[in-house]
């Protein structure tokens, strides 16, 4: 047996934060990152459409980028004094992975997180709160997946919860937001949202209810990730959809190696999200093409690709995508990127016995093991292309 699971309600297009104001309830929570989303008045919007709608407002505010089990913990206590009935929680994948968690330890005190970090174990919430994502990125669509990545600083490791409970109930997808992003933020989240529809067409999972989302959404950012970089709108307004396509495709489909590496990796180095994925990606796949290269093939040859064998429409793929790093100021390895090679020595058995372990490991269309990582780490420091 299979499932598809998406949120209820998706409400698009600018100006569809108004859909805020017809919500029934009496408190909502709001959670937001650190001070972008009050600087631009966004907040103020969200408060007036909720207070329209007869809410009292808890403001959380100060969560930080890739949010720690301290900061999910102490919102989820303020949720527990405020008794809200409705999560809103407006940001990047940050603000809004940080607002599910808390939820999660909301209806549930006595959750340990070690137990909620274990796939599929988040015990049925909607007891006490429903819950609304607004994003203002445009990559991770956290909006629509049953993930959450929260960091344990103590140990520098990112843990995906990964459970359909916490999809959310309502996404509202307003570009607006969006096209405050910096023109960094807009191609590393909208890399990362190249990875997710990447990883959903080769997953475990990946299905006719999938592809056909992550197909579309690799064409939109094809299309549209250049223009959106330089601050077009209508672009914005495209990856803006497109980047909650691909959610739709990887929360169903699920990730693989690519998500692995840049989990355990992000933290310890200090890399952006989307700029590990964009750097690992190419690589990936030509580790994975053993197994999936049909697939790679078929995105390819959707988005109009030329090639005469499924070998031929692989490496177009490949280039494509080195070539679209380059244009975003992406280095093409982990050296370039500045990590130094003494510290990456030192760190490299442990990322990879935790890359191992990571829940987009088992996803993935080869079978991947910590020696595997290392020889793919390897290369992905020094720039070697991988023929093994
Ligand atoms: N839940 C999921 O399905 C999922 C999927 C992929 C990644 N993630 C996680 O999401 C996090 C990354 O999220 P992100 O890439 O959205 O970035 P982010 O939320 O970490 O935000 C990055 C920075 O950009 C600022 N910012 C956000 N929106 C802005 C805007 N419109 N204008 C100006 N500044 C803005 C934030 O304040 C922050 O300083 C990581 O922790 C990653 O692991 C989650
Ligand atoms: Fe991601």
């Amino acid at each position: 047996m299979n499932r598809f699971t998406l949120p209820r309600d998706i409400y698009f297009g600018n100006g569809s934060m108004e859909v805020l104001k017809t919500l029934k309830g009496s408190r909502a929570s709001v959670v937001i990152g650190g001070s972008s989303m009050k600087r631009f008045g966004f907040l103020d919007t969200v408060t007036a459409y909720l207070e329209e709608a007869g809410m009292e407002i808890q403001l959380i505010d100060g969560v930080e980028p890739d949010p720690s089990v301290e900061t999910v913990l102490k919102g989820a206590k303020m949720m527990q004094s405020f008794n809200p009935d409705w999560i809103v929680s407006i940001g990047g994948g940050s603000a809004i992975d940080a607002a599910k968690a808390m939820w999660v330890f909301y209806e549930h005190p006595e959750a340990k997180f070690e137990d909620i970090a274990k796939p599929f174990n988040i015990p049925a919430l909607r007891n006490k709160a429903r819950f609304v994502a607004i994003p203002s990125t445009s990559g991770t669509a956290t909006e629509v997946t049953a993930f959450s990545v929260i960091t344990d600083y103590k140990v520098g490791i990112k843990y995906p919860l990964a459970d359909f409970e916490i999809t959310p109930d309502i996404a509202i997808l307003d570009a607006e937001i969006a096209y405050k992003m910096p023109p960094q933020l807009t191609a590393y989240t909208g890399l990362d949202a190249l990875t997710h529809a990447t990883e959903a067409m080769t997953a475990c999972l990946a299905s006719d209810f999938s592809d056909p989302l992550a197909l579309k959404a690799i064409k939109m950012v094809k299309e549209n990730l250049i223009a959106s970089y330089n601050g077009d709108e209508k672009a914005r307004d495209a990856m803006h959809i497109a980047q909650c396509l691909a959610g739709m495709a990887f929360s169903n489909a699920l990730l693989g190696i690519c998500h692995s590496m840049a989990h355990k990796t992000g933290a310890i180095f200090g890399i952006p999200h989307g700029c590990a994925n964009a750097i690992y990606l190419p690589y990936v796949i030509q580790w994975n093409r053993k197994n999936a290269e049909a697939k790679y093939a078929e995105i390819a040859r959707y988005i109009g690709l030329e090639g005469d064998s499924d070998k031929v429409l692989c490496d177009a793929y490949i280039q494509f995508i080195r070539d679209l790093s380059q244009q975003l100021g992406i280095p093409s390895n982990l050296r370039d990127y500045g990590i130094d090679e003494a510290e990456f020595r030192s760190k490299l058995s442990t990322i990879c016995e935790n890359a191992e372990k990571d829940a987009c490991t088992g996803s993935n269309p080869r079978v991947t093991t910590a020696v595997d990582f290392e020889n793919i780490f390897n290369c992905i420091y020094e720039g070697k292309e991988i023929d093994f």
